[in-house]
């Protein structure tokens, strides 16, 4: 049974306990001597955790844990470049009678795959044209079965049971209320790119029901998903008759979702839908990071370092959202009244270096 989450965990602590294997392999150390270098889960997060000094009889077994495997250890809570780490004395993989909960150890998007499914399907559903809602129902329809269960990546942002959809979903919600704002853009061909920007993750990479991955497919590892993509958009529209343009557009939004060729992208954005699509996407991916991490951090301080975010730290407020008052932060009338033009005026270097300002920005970021 479990007892303790990882989000609850504190320097020095010694502790007993079950974890999900996200990554787990013997390296080398400085020192010559082998080392158990592994990634361990539950539902709260991830930690780094090392065993060291692997002796020749450990060795079999401890290369025998795999990614989404259970294991027990012994270990206690150290910090290692900023960043909670585990030391392990101990750890065997799980035994039947052991009663372990699966679902306790694994991250899982906060709505379940079904209703994050109804939401995604019936947006498309509600498209105008015809071809793009064609080419959304079907490809949604068709890999239903995966979608349910699947990550949006191995690690980093939505790496998590149903986190596919659950970033899918959180997409088009921001898709939906910014064709209100920037009406040069097409509803449903930024829908539909949403739809199909990530699908092709369900190819790219593995996992099992547990929304665990163990790594890239052969096909991931080779062309990667906005390739692949490519292939499946290309096919689809030719199956349903789509015209090519459309179908041209949508390759474009896949192939240019990562905006810059080191991340994967041959060509940038050439029109609105293919610039916000990616726009949707980093917000999304960085929002999720950041929640993550904060999630695992006590009001007033600082989060461990994100590596996904430069390696920045973040601060959680230790004020609720909507308790604050203006008075308690000693802001004036006239700054809580500022005319929304005055919201950017503070650049994020005069936040870094001037308090006032800071708290200035604080109460509008809050309003
Ligand atoms: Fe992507
Ligand atoms: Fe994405």
């Amino acid at each position: 049974m479990k007892n303790i989450y990882i989000s609850d965990l504190q320097e020095g602590q010694e502790f007993i306990d079950f974890f999900i294997v996200r990554a787990s392999g013997i390296k080398i150390g400085a020192n010559g001597k082998k080392y158990l270098d592994i990634s361990l889960g539950d539902r709260t997060g991830d930690l780094t955790a090392k065993k060291w000094d692997v002796s020749p009889s450990e060795e079999p077994a401890l290369e025998g844990i795999k990614p989404g495997d259970i294991v027990k250890i012994k270990a206690s809570v150290t910090v290692y470049r900023d960043a909670k780490q585990l030391r392990v004395t101990r750890i065997r993989q799980v035994k039947p009678e052991d009663g372990v909960n699966a679902m306790d150890l694994v991250k899982s998007a906060p709505e379940s795959g079904e209703d994050m499914y109804e939401y995604i399907l019936s947006r498309a559903e509600k498209m105008h044209d015809e071809d793009l809602k064609a080419m959304s129902t079907t490809v949604l329809m068709r890999n239903k079965d995966r979608l349910l269960y699947y990550p949006a990546a191995m690690r980093n942002h939505h790496a998590e049971l149903s986190g596919l959809l659950w970033h899918m979903k959180r997409m088009i919600m921001h898709a939906e209320v910014l064709v209100d704002v920037y009406t040069i853009l097409n509803r449903d061909l930024l829908v539909a790119g949403v739809i199909f920007h990530d699908i092709e993750k369900l190819t790219e990479i593995n996992s099992n029901k547990l929304g665990v991955s163990d790594g890239y497919t052969f096909e991931g590892k080779l062309l990667g998903h906005l390739v692949q993509g490519v292939k499946v958009i290309d096919s689809l529209a030719k199956e349903l008759g789509v015209s090519e343009e459309k179908s041209i557009m949508l390759q474009h939004m896949s192939i240019s979702h990562h905006y810059e060729a080191d991340f994967g992208s041959p060509k940038k954005p050439l029109f609105p839908e293919a610039e916000m699509l990616h726009y949707l996407d980093i917000m999304d991916a960085k929002m999720y990071d950041m929640e993550d991490a904060l999630s695992k951090t006590k009001p007033g301080e600082f989060s461990d370092r994100i590596w996904s975010m430069d390696n920045r730290t973040m601060y959680k407020a230790s004020f609720e959202p909507g308790t604050k008052k203006v008075t308690d932060l000693r802001v004036s009338a006239e700054t809580k009244l500022a005319p929304s033009t005055e919201r950017n005026e503070h650049s994020e270097e005069d936040v870094d270096h001037k308090e006032e300002s800071m708290e200035n920005q604080q109460v509008l970021w809050n309003l």
